[in-house]
Formats: structure tokens, C-alpha cells, sequence
């Protein structure tokens, strides 16, 4: 029998989440730097040329052979094995953003100190909540003006309805930080400034808060607020209960300047020390331990290369249990197909290495002849099963799409059916239309325009695409119903999905108070009655 824990203890796969901006490239990078990944930050910086029209994406894609949106960064950091799994951000956000996030044992949430809580990482922030993924907040930038720490604890609570725990504390004059103070030690660490952007590991003074030696660095006034401020978090604050941060209470809470260096490699220790090693993943038999010796993963993304010279797809899958070696023979379960796992792929910034050996926590990607989906499962013969369903992401925009040319309806159907079936898109029909159509429902725009370059490059169809003013949709289910005796939707869209159940696309919020309010005999469902809500 092998004993896997020693290595599954020591790996920790997490996802940071976060608002563009923020600083997300910057705080990989940093970890990389910390994590001796790379000898000088400024290396995945090139990554930058991720803020760019879709066009130069493809390019990226073309030049290096592999998605720069999908990419796992792994480095190995005082005895652990980090596996940081990259979200796509920016104008590629998408569905693969929120997949990313099925993969993670943990989620550290970036918030830009002066912005506080933004958009992107309310939707992503819920996600981990549903599946049950503690999240670390980061706050970053705190080498600029920003909010004050008590405001962005509260703002955590009122708009995710998370408490946070500071497991450190600025020190200083907003804008003028001088370091952090650390609770769980009662110690003060003060950072040298550079003027640089932090391209090595930044020098620090640690020492205790007593020290008078402190008191007069700081100043009296500072070393004063700094003693009122923990004075007021040991009492009114949240205790520390890592209970309710496995279970989505508690958000340990950290201050820093990924830019700078500030801060982070406290966080990185902290965080590593805290961070859950992988847990147990549901499947039809019941929970699958990692140290189960027989080997399992699941499928969480499928990437097309955009290389028309190597026109295969990436398929990315994460380890739950058991040992994966090179070459060895698993079992598809959704094919029921045994399959020689001969090529895997291992991501390491911007190379790929081909790997021998992986453990629970790992990700691989493999060669995909186009036989895997969104969420299947591998297994060993002997041990069949299937992991838990992929939730369905409610779509916020919407496009008809048709060939352009009609003689090509044929590679057009072809096209959709293969890109859905990957996960590409969500599809929706809506019946007696008079033109070949479909409509598309995606998460990020991005998605829409990925759809037409692959339509177009892998089927040779062009389309024709004409957005919808929709940003919502609702399956609709009631007694007898067939969603044609809706009330009030003549702003609204009836469309079917791809297994022919009623589903609604309505413009926006206000639309659909009125139109619930109008069809009492109906229910409005976020996702499909057999997929899991999100
Ligand atoms: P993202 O991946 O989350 O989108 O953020 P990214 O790291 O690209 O950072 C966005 C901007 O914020 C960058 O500035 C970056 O330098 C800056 N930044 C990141 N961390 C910090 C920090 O701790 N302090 C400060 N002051 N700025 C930070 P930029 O002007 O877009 O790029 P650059 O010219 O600095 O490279």
C-alpha cells in the first residue's frame, strides 16, 4: 500500500481571486520571487501583454502553443509543494474563471486597499462560498493612500456577509506605512522602503512590540495608535476560530504591497501554515480520499490551442486521489474508455515540462483527441466512479449567432455541438425561428469572440453574430408549462436549452421582479433543476 500522505500534506492548490488591477500579476510574481521560482520579478510581467484586445491574445496563444489563460504556476517553498492555479481576469474572464475555481482547495481574495470589494471578486468570492472554499484576503497596495483597515474589515462584512480575522496590521500613516505588526507573535516587522518595484526580497526589522528600540522608529503618536488599534481587535474583534475558516465565516485577513514586497512573505508563510492540503471530493460513492491509493481526477478545463499547426486541445485535470505516473493506463469514465496517460503536461510559468510523476492536488494537462468534457472523471479499473457534476455558471450576456454562408450549415451545427460540448459556450435554441440559429449565453466576452475564431479557424465557418440586450437567465418550471403562456415577456426572449426546458433571458433586474410578479404559477431557477446552484 503506498503512503501518500507526506506528499499530500505538503501541497497546497489555490487560486487567487480578485478585481483586475488589483494586483493579481504582480502577487504571483512575488510568490514565484519568494518561492525562488524566479531569480527576479519582471519575468511573468510580460504576462502584462495579457491587457490586450483579443487579437494579441491569440497571437500570445499562437507564439507560445499554450494558453496564457491557462496556466498553473507550481514552486516548492519551506517543505510545501504550491500549486497557484491562474483565473483568467481582465477581458477574459469567462466560464473557465469560475471552473478554475473547482480545482482549488483554496481561494486568496486581492483587494485593492483603495477600491475595497469590486465587482469580479463579489462574483468570484461567491463561488468559494458555495463550494465550501476558505478564502485569505489579501489586502494590497498599501505603499499608496487607501481605505482604513476597520473600513475594509466592515465593507468584507457587509458585502460578502464575511468576518475577517487580521492576522497582521499596518503600522503607520496611511499612505506611509512603515511594516506590519503581527498578532500571533506580538511582533513588529518594519520594511526598508525601495524606490524599486520590488525586483528582490525586501530587507526587514523584526522585533517586539515593547521594544523601545520601536518606540522611538516609530515616534510616540504612531507606536500609540499601533497599541489602541490591537488593543481594540483583541477585544471587540472576531476571535480566531479555524473552524469557521473552513467553513466560509472567517477570512484571515493580511496587509501588504505586492509591488513593493511589503508583507508578502509573511502572507506566503502564514498563509501556507493556515491553507488546507487537499480535502476529500464527493463522487457517487461517496466522499474519494486523497490518500486513496487507487488514482482519480477530474477534468476542469479544456483549453483549444490557437496554434493552427498543432490543432489539439489542452485538457486540464486536477488530482484527488491515489499516484499518477507517466504512461500509465486510467479509465474514462464518460467514454468508458481506457486511456494511456502519455504525454502529461506540467505548467512552470511560461514553459511546459513534461512530468513523470503527480500526487493528489496536482495538475496535469493532457493531450485531448476530443473526447473530454467539462467535469468528467478518470479512474483506475477496479474503482469506477464519477466526481460530483460541474455546477452550471448562470450566463450574464447573449448573442445569435448563424452561419454566414448557409451551405455550411452542416460544420456550423458540427462546430456548436463539439464547442458546447466542451464547455466553450452555453447553447439555447428557440423553436420556429426561421433561420438556423442559435443563441449563446456566456459568462465573459471573451467567450463570444473566442467562438468565432475557433468556428472559423478549426470548422471554417464564419458567423454572423448579433448580440441580445439580455443579461439574465431563468429556467422557468410550473404545472404543465412550456414557458408559451408567460405574461409580460415581450421584452424578454423565450428560448429552450440544450436539453429542450424553457428558459427565459430577460434584460435586467427590474424586468424580472416584474415579469416573477406578473407569473405566479411559475418558478424562476438560476441554473437548471439538476445542476448544482451557484
Ligand atoms: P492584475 O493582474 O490584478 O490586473 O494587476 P497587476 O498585477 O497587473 O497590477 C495592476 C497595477 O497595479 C500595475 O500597475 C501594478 O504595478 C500595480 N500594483 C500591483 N501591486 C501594487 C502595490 O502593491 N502597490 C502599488 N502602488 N501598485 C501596485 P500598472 O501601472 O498597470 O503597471 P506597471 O507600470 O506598474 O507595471
Amino acid at each position: 500500500m503506498l503512503n501518500l500522505v507526506p506528499e499530500i500534506s505538503k501541497r497546497r492548490t489555490f487560486a487567487i481571486i480578485s478585481h483586475p488591477d488589483a494586483g493579481k500579476t504582480t502577487l504571483t510574481e512575488k510568490l514565484l520571487l519568494y518561492g525562488g521560482a524566479i531569480r527576479l520579478a519582471g519575468s511573468v510581467k510580460a504576462r502584462k501583454a495579457q491587457k490586450h484586445a483579443v487579437s494579441d491574445w491569440m497571437e500570445i496563444e499562437k507564439q507560445r502553443g499554450i494558453s496564457v489563460t491557462s496556466s498553473v504556476l507550481q514552486f516548492d517553498y519551506d517543505g510545501y509543494r504550491v500549486n497557484i492555479l491562474d483565473t483568467p481576469g481582465h477581458q477574459d474572464f469567462s466560464e473557465d474563471t469560475y471552473r478554475t475555481l473547482m480545482a482549488a482547495d483554496s481561494a486568496v481574495m486581492l483587494i485593492d486597499v483603495a477600491k475595497g470589494v469590486e465587482d469580479q471578486t463579489k462574483k468570484l468570492f461567491q463561488v468559494c462560498k458555495q463550494r465550501g472554499i476558505p478564502v485569505f484576503t489579501f489586502v494590497n497596495k498599501l505603499d499608496r493612500y487607501g481605505r482604513n483597515p476597520f473600513e475594509l474589515m466592515e465593507e468584507l462584512e457587509k458585502v460578502l456577509g464575511i468576518r475577517a480575522y487580521p492576522m497582521n496590521w499596518p503600522i503607520g500613516i496611511d499612505g506611509n506605512y512603515k511594516g506590519v505588526y503581527i498578532r500571533k507573535q506580538a511582533k513588529i516587522e518594519l520594511f526598508e522602503r525601495s524606490g524599486e518595484h520590488g525586483q528582490w526580497a525586501l530587507p526587514s526589522t523584526q522585533g517586539s512590540v515593547d521594544d523601545p528600540a520601536f518606540k522611538e522608529l516609530l515616534g510616540e503618536e504612531i507606536h500609540q495608535a499601533l497599541c489602541d488599534d490591537i488593543a481594540l481587535l483583541d477585544v471587540a474583534g472576531e476571535k480566531f476560530d479555524f473552524d469557521k475558516v473552513t467553513r466560509g465565516e472567517l477570512t484571515p485577513m493580511f496587509f501588504g504591497s505586492a509591488m513593493t514586497n511589503f508583507g508578502v512573505r509573511l502572507f506566503l508563510e502564514d498563509f501556507l501554515e493556515m491553507a488546507p492540503p487537499p480535502v476529500p471530493r464527493m463522487s457517487s460513492e461517496g466522499f474519494i480520499n486523497p490518500d486513496n491509493d487507487k488514482f482519480s481526477a477530474f477534468v476542469f478545463k479544456i483549453q483549444a490551442n490557437m496554434n493552427p499547426a498543432h490543432r489539439d486541445r489542452l485538457a486540464f485535470m486536477r488530482i484527488c486521489s491515489g499516484k499518477f505516473e507517466r504512461g500509465m493506463t486510467v479509465y474514462h469514465v464518460q467514454s468508458k474508455k481506457p486511456i494511456k496517460l502519455a504525454q502529461p503536461q506540467q505548467f512552470l510559468a511560461q514553459e511546459r515540462t513534461i512530468i513523470d510523476e503527480a500526487y493528489p492536488g496536482d495538475i496535469i494537462g493532457l493531450f485531448d483527441p476530443g473526447i473530454f468534457g467539462i467535469g468528467d472523471t478518470l479512474c483506475q479499473e477496479g474503482s469506477v466512479f464519477t466526481f460530483q457534476d460541474f455546477p452550471v455558471f448562470p450566463p450574464e450576456q447573449f448573442a445569435r449567432i448563424q452561419a454566414k454562408d448557409t451551405m455550411k450549415r452542416k460544420q456550423f451545427v458540427k462546430g456548436m455541438t463539439q464547442l458546447t460540448q466542451e464547455g466553450a459556450v452555453q447553447v439555447f435554441h428557440q423553436p420556429n425561428y426561421p433561420v438556423e440559429s442559435f443563441v449563446v449565453g456566456v459568462v465573459g466576452s471573451l467567450q463570444f469572440e473566442v467562438l468565432e475564431y475557433r468556428l472559423k479557424h478549426e470548422y471554417g465557418v464564419d458567423i454572423l453574430m448579433n448580440k441580445l440586450p439580455y443579461s439574465i437567465a431563468r429556467w422557468l418550471i410550473g404545472k404543465n408549462f412550456d414557458g408559451k403562456a408567460m405574461k409580460n415577456m415581450d421584452s424578454g426572449l423565450l428560448v429552450q436549452d440544450i436539453k429542450d426546458r424553457p428558459v427565459a433571458l430577460i434584460s435586467n433586474e427590474w424586468q424580472l421582479r416584474w415579469v416573477v410578479e406578473r407569473n405566479p404559477e411559475v418558478e424562476f431557477l438560476v441554473v437548471p433543476e439538476d445542476a448544482q446552484q451557484v
